[in-house]
């Protein structure tokens, strides 16, 4: 496995790759890895092949924290994650520095970024107003740093699968951009690295966020009749607050593909919610189905 640091030295490989009719499959992470991101290496190593190129990038980009959220705390292991992206077969890793991401941005010599107007202003955009404009920055950088023709996030992350799919498609990116399904601990915690934040004592309660979707899940299917989100919110609000750790950030229901709320929901609508548990925040999603 190479590993580029340079963003020049990366895109003069990806140019090379291309020139070289070489299949590209990219998985962009801020590191700390789980099973959930190697399978979605095992996934984009199914999607370009062998001859294929499959390059991760490690990068925990400072512009989709806010000043008050805590960038130095993000778990870091370079060393176990360059380990494990080899035994997922990952051919490149790319690691750049804040440098060579955004140059100058310490001394206002950063001025570019891209924003999603619209489906980046509810959830985890309502409650991190700035957070989707990171992301958005971020990934398109690295999408051209990186070139590839398919690019594969997890679907825990639902709201930015859509923001991206949504960026993709209105500034032309020239990629396929793919969801992977959100593994899950035994006990349906979706896989996360904020999960080691949680203490002995949080682990247990942090369930809740499943126990929640499972529990409009089966509200929903029971139901012969269109279920009121309002009502269903409270129902989720009342279940949450059966954990002394756990305080509910929000609970919404929407379509799944434009995100719009809704106010009644039948099976096939998606739920999305956000919860503290003690200081750490966690975010899950499921179709209600
Ligand atoms: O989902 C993430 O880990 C990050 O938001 C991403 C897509 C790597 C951009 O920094």
């Amino acid at each position: 496995m190479r590993i580029v640091t340079s963003a020049a030295a990366m895109q003069r490989l990806a140019l090379r790759w291309r020139r070289e009719g070489k299949r590209v499959g990219f998985v962009p992470t801020m590191g700390y890895l789980h099973d959930g991101h190697l399978s979605l290496m095992s996934r984009t190593r199914r999607l370009v092949g062998k001859p294929g190129i499959v390059v991760a990038s490690i990068y925990v980009n400072p512009t989709q924290f806010a000043p008050t959220e805590d960038l130095s705390a993000y778990p870091r292991d370079l060393e176990r994650d360059k380990a494990l992206c080899r035994k997922a077969g990952v051919d490149v890793l790319f690691f750049p520095s804040d440098a060579e991401m955004y140059p100058g941005r310490e001394t206002g010599g950063y001025s570019t970024y891209v924003i999603e107007e619209k489906l980046s202003q509810s959830m985890e955009g309502g409650s991190r107003p700035t957070h989707f404009r990171g992301v958005t920055t971020v990934v398109a950088k690295l999408f051209n740093l990186v070139l590839p023709e398919v690019a594969v996030f997890g679907a825990k992350d639902w709201q930015q699968a859509a923001i991206l799919r949504r960026m993709v498609r209105d500034l032309n990116f020239p990629l396929k951009l793919m969801v992977a399904p959100t593994l899950r601990e035994k006990d349906g915690l979706a896989m996360s690295s904020r999960n080691k934040y949680l203490t002995v004592e949080q682990r247990p309660q942090a369930t809740i966020l499943w126990r929640a979707l499972q529990l409009a899940r089966q509200v929903v299917v029971s139901s012969h009749t269109p279920i009121y989100t309002d009502l269903l919110g409270k129902e989720i609000a009342a279940l949450i607050a059966t954990q002394p750790a756990a305080r509910l950030d929000y609970v919404e229901f929407f379509d799944g593909e434009t995100l719009q709320p809704a106010t009644a929901v039948t099976r096939g609508a998606h739920m999305a919610l956000a919860v503290f548990i003690g200081k750490k925040r966690l975010i899950d999603n499921a179709v209600l189905k």
